[in-house]
């Protein structure tokens, strides 16, 4: 495995990934649409790969609880259409918006805290004593202003200095709101511009595409789900959403599993499907889109055991992303600060981010999944607005705490209650993504191959290839008797043509582990050469063996 994403093109891998067949963008053939993608074959089954893991490692065969005894985690596939007061429960409708100002001149529209102030000085020491004395914006020349796409992530500055990447991340993560750069001869500083300074100066700050004073309108806010009408009428009544997140069909169904699969509190509810936002930037391939997949657990347990399983699940999570073949620095767990928290995330004990190192973050990271500590303000905000009762009652622990003596309070307290909720919500595209980005590997100095996508065996597409060196003498056919027992087990392929150089190629490129070529040697001493894709060392076995030899290999 590759142990660092530093240095990878990513417009090498999307070529790659077009070529191959993993990923295309969305109604290509009438330009595209942005934020949409199309899974190909070999994105399919590497999608399906990482949901078929997620399922059996989480839902199917969950791993120990803290104490060492089994979990219980039951699935479900609720609607992506909802009621709508659903969405008004979960503070969607509310609080699911990002500030935009739009550009009057230009139409360009983007988020009001993207928005950063660029001071520009002649020496470092000048920027690094002016960074100093200001703490507060203020509106005087040279200062310009240019936005950035997300948190850090992708700058684009609308001035003509560039920061360099590398630095910028890496000040990025240390001082958030005040950055030193330096260009050559050139120095600045760049000091975000909080939503309420903007609306304040709106008249004196210039407009990061046209560099005019008076160009952007005031923030306004921008809901990010994507809305849709239900039956022949569109008027309010018959509005609804698609689904931004796959979380509220579990909580709304929290009830339902509850009485009909005789589980006992702690014990989760785990969903994956699409989610949908209507997102301001969609940008760096599938990293942020329009329709995405969520793989998403709601941990339901007593309010006092909350702080025990939202740690719990922060380790299990990351530990679980080296399983499918991310390594070593690539992930790294971060805590939210408080001004990042989601509506219901728990101030204090909010939420943790696994992230992963992508090629276009690097050497910063970038959100894969979230361990939040949702509390009990969705089921609340559902018993709320539906008027259901949500409340979980242990008669267990009632009977328990009588035969304890203990008052009537704290039986109570022990027996009767919300429970509180650990979400760990993971992007199911984003996890692809990383998966990609991790096994992309340029091989400049291999013949045929310039790269190769060194999948972890259980990610890969295809696990095997079976080639006859040429078509004909035999040897097509005993490659298909072989293919044949092969493919009862595993996704192989099968293939004639071309040059042995190019077959192989094709298959570093899809990523497949291992390819086995029969020649003329197989039909007199029924061996067959085997080629190794990260290595592309090779040898010879018996074809009898070469199950044995795969299964050993892959371990899948
Ligand atoms: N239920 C909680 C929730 O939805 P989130 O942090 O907004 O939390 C969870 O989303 C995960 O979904 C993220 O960590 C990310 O992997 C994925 N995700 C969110 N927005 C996305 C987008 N626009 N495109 C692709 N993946 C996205």
């Amino acid at each position: 495995m590759t142990e660092t994403t530093l240095n990878k093109s990513m417009d090498e891998l999307v070529a790659l990934c077009k070529r191959r067949g993993f990923i295309f963008p969305a109604s290509e053939i009438y330009g595209g649409i942005n934020g949409f993608w199309d899974y190909g074959p070999l994105g399919t089954e590497l999608k399906n790969n990482l949901r078929d893991a997620w399922w059996n490692d989480m839902v199917k065969s969950p791993p120990a609880g803290p104490d060492g005894e089994p979990i219980s985690i039951l699935g479900v596939d609720s609607s992506i259409i909802q009621h709508p007061r659903v969405w008004e429960a979960s503070g969607h409708v509310a609080g699911f918006n990002d500030p935009m100002v739009d550009d009057m001149e230009t139409k360009k529209r983007f988020r009001a805290d993207h928005l950063f102030g660029l001071w520009i000085c002649d020496t470092e020491q000048e920027a690094l004593a002016t960074r100093k004395s200001i703490r507060d914006v203020n509106f005087t020349p040279p200062m310009r202003t240019a936005v950035a796409s997300t948190s850090g992530e992708a700058w684009i500055s609308f001035v003509s200095m560039k920061f360099d990447k590398k630095r910028r991340q890496a000040e990025w993560n240390e001082a958030k709101k005040l950055i030193v750069f330096d260009r050559g001869s050139s120095y600045g500083f760049v000091v975000q511009i909080t939503e309420q300074q903007l609306s304040q100066y709106l008249s004196e700050i210039p407009s990061p595409f046209s560099q005019e004073k008076g160009d952007l309108t005031p923030p306004r806010m921008f809901n990010l789900m994507f809305e849709t009408y239900i039956g022949a009428i569109r008027d309010d009544d018959a509005k609804s959403y698609l689904r931004p997140e796959t979380a509220q069909g579990i909580f709304l169904n929290y009830k339902n599993v509850l009485d009909t699969m005789r589980v006992k509190m702690p014990f989760g509810i785990a969903q994956i499907g699409k989610a949908f936002r209507n997102e301001v930037t969609p940008r760096n391939f599938i990293f942020r889109s329009r329709e995405f997949e969520q793989m998403e657990i709601e941990w339901f347990c007593h309010p006092d055991e909350a702080k025990q399983w939202y740690d719990y699940w922060c380790e299990v999570r990351k530990n679980w992303w080296f399983s499918v073949g991310l390594t070593g620095d690539n992930i790294q767990m971060r805590e939210h600060e408080n001004d990042e928290l989601a509506h219901y995330a728990k101030q204090g004990c909010g939420c943790f981010d696994v992230e992963y190192r992508f090629p276009f973050t690097a050497p910063g990271y970038g959100e894969l999944e979230g361990v939040a500590d949702r509390t009990d303000y969705d089921l609340k905000q559902h018993q709320e607005h539906s008027g259901a009762k949500l409340e979980y009652f242990d008669q267990e622990a009632q009977v328990k705490g009588k035969e304890e003596g203990l008052d009537k309070d704290e039986i109570n307290k022990r027996s009767r209650y919300l429970p509180h909720v650990i979400e760990p919500s993971a992007g199911l595209s984003r996890g692809v993504l990383a998966v990609l980005c991790e096994a992309f590997t340029p091989t400049p100095e291999r013949k045929g191959s310039k790269f190769v996508m060194n999948f972890h065996p259980r990610m890969a597409p295809i696990k095997a290839a079976v080639f006859p060196l040429v078509n004909k003498d035999g040897m097509p056919e005993a490659g298909r008797k072989l293919y044949d027992k092969l493919r009862t087990k595993y996704a192989v392929q099968f293939d004639v043509k071309q040059s042995i150089g190019k077959r192989y190629a094709r298959m570093d490129e899809a990523g497949t582990p291992y390819c086995f070529t029969i020649d003329s040697d197989t039909l007199s001493d029924q061996t067959v050469t085997w080629r190794e894709r990260d290595t592309a060392e090779q040898g010879r076995i018996n074809i009898e063996q070469v199950g044995q030899f795969l299964a050993d290999k892959i371990g899948v």
